[in-house]
């Protein structure tokens, strides 16, 4: 019996998490579900955004679907005490270094990707994204310069042994898919960069299989948007990986589509949308949940080595989309409840 960590969060992240774990339920496997506070939700009832009881459970569990966190009326605490903290306290904490996101467009959603849906239509790429190490866990601070001005700085920098492992992780990726692997850097100006393609390069040796490219970040943002039917796995840091992932949500139709899984170097993992806390449309009922869903089942792939029963989750959002179910952000006027019921009456139908 597999333990799920249920880390709902604030803002839309328990409207979307409750979806996902009717799905999970749905297809009464041997999981077990323990559910925590995280975020701006565990900050009003305790005091800390990530509780002791919460990072517990995190590091007892199996795996980990999470919400999301952004509480917006935590916005003036003190930086350690933000809902945000929350997340990047798990992924230092159980060592989470290495962020998967698939994007590709669903058929049907051609019309809600930012492209023209000939180009869009493409889209089936992996971004992996480094996620603990670059300038978010740099040295940082705020201080007044020599001209009297105040500065903030946050110092960018890559040990190489951080980016041998997320190099192995992007490789791997493109064995399994279509053996193309672009590694996205600013090398023209910064030393970080310089090194991580130097490594990435000395990694490539033992991937003969699979065919290594290297684009800088600028041209790579253009190229996302021009033809993103040339990339299969993007390997990144993690500030680059942040912003390009983003962006090809958008050209795969919507942030609400997205799942993520951060894993360890054991194959634990964290599986949440891409997506944030969305304030703007909290507790409206209004948000896609079909992120945190396909997020369900990349944890079934990666964390517990059930392919079928994720592929039955994929298809069942597929077919609930194209039988025409559309919350908002696709341009339709389906409830979070009521795409969760599409989902689970597709997932019914290919029994
Ligand atoms: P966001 O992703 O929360 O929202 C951006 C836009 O996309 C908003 O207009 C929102 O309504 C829409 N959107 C997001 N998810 C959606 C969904 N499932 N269905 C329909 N529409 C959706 O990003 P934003 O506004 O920059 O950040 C809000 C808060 O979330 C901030 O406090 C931020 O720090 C936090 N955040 C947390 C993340 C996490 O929990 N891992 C990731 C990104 C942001
Ligand atoms: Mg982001």
């Amino acid at each position: 019996m597999a333990l799920i960590a249920i880390l709902p969060g604030d803002g839309i992240g328990p409207e979307v998490t409750a979806e996902a774990v009717r799905v999970l339920d749905a297809l009464s496997l041997d999981l077990t579900f323990e559910e925590a506070l995280v975020g701006g939700a565990a900050y009003h009832a305790t005091g800390h955004p990530l509780p002791a009881e919460t990072l517990d459970l995190a590091k007892r569990a199996d795996a980990i679907l999470f919400g999301a966190v952004g509480d917006p009326s935590c916005d003036a605490l003190e930086r350690s005490l933000r809902p945000e903290q929350a997340i990047l306290g798990l992924r230092k904490e159980l060592a989470l270094f290495a962020n998967l996101r698939p994007a590709k467009l669903f058929p049907g959603l051609e019309d809600a990707s930012a492209l023209k849906p000939e180009v869009a239509a493409a889209i089936d790429m992996v971004i992996v994204r480094e996620l603990n190490g670059d300038v978010y866990f740099g040295e940082k601070g705020f201080r007044t310069n020599a001209a009297g001005n105040r500065e903030g700085y946050d110092v960018m920098s890559y040990d190489e042994a951080e980016v041998l492992r997320i190099a192995h992780v992007g490789f791997r990726t493109a064995q399994k898919r279509g053996g193309k692997l672009c590694s996205v850097d600013k090398a023209n100006v910064l030393e970080t960069s310089q090194l991580w393609r130097d490594v990435v390069i000395e990694v490539s040796a033992l991937y003969p299989d699979v065919a290594l490219t290297h684009m800088y970040v600028d041209n790579a943002a253009m190229q996302l948007v021009r033809n993103p039917g040339q990339f299969d796995v993007i390997v990144t840091g993690n500030l680059f990986g942040d912003i390009l992932s983003d962006q090809a949500s958008m050209c795969a139709g919507s942030i609400g589509m997205l799942p993520s899984a951060s894993l360890d170097a054991n194959g634990k993992g964290l599986y949440e949308p891409i997506h944030g806390s969305a304030p703007d449309i909290a507790g409206q009922g209004k948000a896609n949940p079909c992120a945190t869903i396909l997020s369900a089942a990349m944890l079934l792939r990666h964390s517990l080595g059930l392919d079928a029963a994720a592929d039955r989750i994929e298809a069942a959002v597929g077919k609930a989309l194209t039988d025409g179910a559309r919350t908002a952000d696709l341009g339709g006027s389906l409830s979070t409840r009521a795409m969760g019921d599409a989902v689970l009456a597709a997932l019914e139908g290919l029994k």
